[in-house]
């Protein structure tokens, strides 16, 4: 049933239907004419091209301010649960292009604070250590360090406090019961951190003494934190920050969105090459039992995870992917050897990471927001 499925910045499940969702939270399409638009700065993303990021708000606002000459801030996260995989990397490759394209500075926030708080058994030097593990995979794919920024919530809650007063005394506990679904049972810490997510959307504008445009790429889960934002973003004489949502990155499991509650269908950044392997073999497919069968009626890479894997970040030439498509739907091409060629794709990219990944260590001090120190 299409009504079956949840999507809050804490749980994703059921089978997603994306434009439902981006009716139900009354986000809008990115359509023909704004990818037009977009094409105008280059040539548009894959992710943008392919409908991963499909979503949005104000992006036409944001970007008639940038022609105008009012250089946008960027502003994304990460609530440090766990290590990082492949499905948290798939929008910050997204920010990057963005910051490249739109030669913008970047505030990345780890919110330990909010991973500590809503996650049964977190201790707060856990979700500080893996802030620190998350930081050096952002890093990893080449974020400009000198435009980017790192916001660790208990290192720079001085910073961030006094916007998040000013925000959350505009927000009241029925808002945030009907727009989170909080109830009696929530400890109040977690009932106050939204105005903690809001925080750096107002950061820019804070320092520089006027408005300054705001867009955050990320997943469209995090749409109820700035849905919240943004309503009192004008009674505190800010401009409401634009947002670019994508679509969860899909399990190997066949599920919507790949999640660490099943480690063997998620692929984290430092899996090595037997692991990878491991976890594309057990992939679901949904091909036929028999390779006759399969030669016969040829598979469906609507349902497979490893073609997903292919359209979401491992085919960037599009005819390449149409053509693993028609392939495996004439038969021409057995799940086997999409696996195969799967995990090659992923392992010469992990390998590559993990590089840059240690590389990433030597730069992360001077990356921090107000030179904290990890
Ligand atoms: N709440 C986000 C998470 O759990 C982390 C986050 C903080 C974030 N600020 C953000 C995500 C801005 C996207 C955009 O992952």
């Amino acid at each position: 049933m299409a009504e079956d499925f949840i999507v809050t910045p804490w749980e994703v499940t059921g089978d997603i239907d994306y434009d439902l969702l981006a009716e139900r939270f009354g986000t809008t399409a990115i359509d023909d004419k704004l990818l037009t638009r977009l094409s105008k700065y280059g040539e548009p993303h894959m992710m943008l091209r392919r409908g991963i990021f499909y979503s949005h708000r104000d992006l036409n606002i944001i970007l008639d301010e940038y022609e105008k000459g009012n250089k946008f801030i960027l502003y994304t996260g990460r609530g440090p649960s766990g290590h990082t995989h492949l499905g948290h990397i798939m929008p910050w490759i997204f920010n990057k292009w963005i910051q490249d394209t739109f030669g913008a500075d970047m505030l990345f926030q780890f919110t330990d604070d909010e991973k500590f708080l809503f996650k049964q058994g977190a201790t707060l030097a856990d979700t500080r250590s893996m802030a620190y593990e998350n930081a050096l995979d952002m890093i990893a794919l080449g974020f400009d360090t000198e435009k980017t920024k790192i916001i660790l919530d208990t290192e720079n809650i001085k910073t961030l406090y006094p916007i998040a007063l000013k925000v959350a005394k505009k927000i009241n506990l029925s808002t945030a019961k009907a727009v989170f679904g909080f109830d009696n049972t929530t400890n109040i810490g977690s009932i106050f951190f939204t105005s903690i997510q809001a925080a750096p959307a107002f950061l820019a504008s804070e320092i520089a003494g006027r408005n300054i445009p705001c867009l955050i790429p990320c997943g469209i889960d995090q749409d109820p934190h700035f849905r919240a934002c943004r309503d009192v973003a004008p009674g505190l004489g800010y401009m409401k920050p634009g947002q670019i949502y994508c679509k969860m990155f899909p399990g190997l499991s066949g599920a919507d969105k790949m999640s660490s509650s099943d480690p063997m269908a998620t692929i984290y950044t430092t899996d090595g090459p037997k692991e990878v392997k491991k976890k594309v073999g057990r992939a679901f497919t949904g091909g036929c039992v028999s390779v006759e069968e399969q030669r016969q009626k040829g598979g469906n890479p609507e349902v497979c995870a490893v073609f997903k894997y292919c359209y979401y970040l491992f085919e960037e030439d599009d005819r390449k992917l149409n053509e693993i498509s028609s392939k495996c739907k004439n038969g021409e091409i057995l799940c086997g050897e999409c696996k195969i060629a799967l995990t090659e794709k992923i392992n010469t990219f992990l390998e590559i990471h993990q590089g840059k990944r240690e590389k990433a260590k030597d730069v992360i001090g001077g990356m921090s927001f107000e030179g904290f120190k990890w």
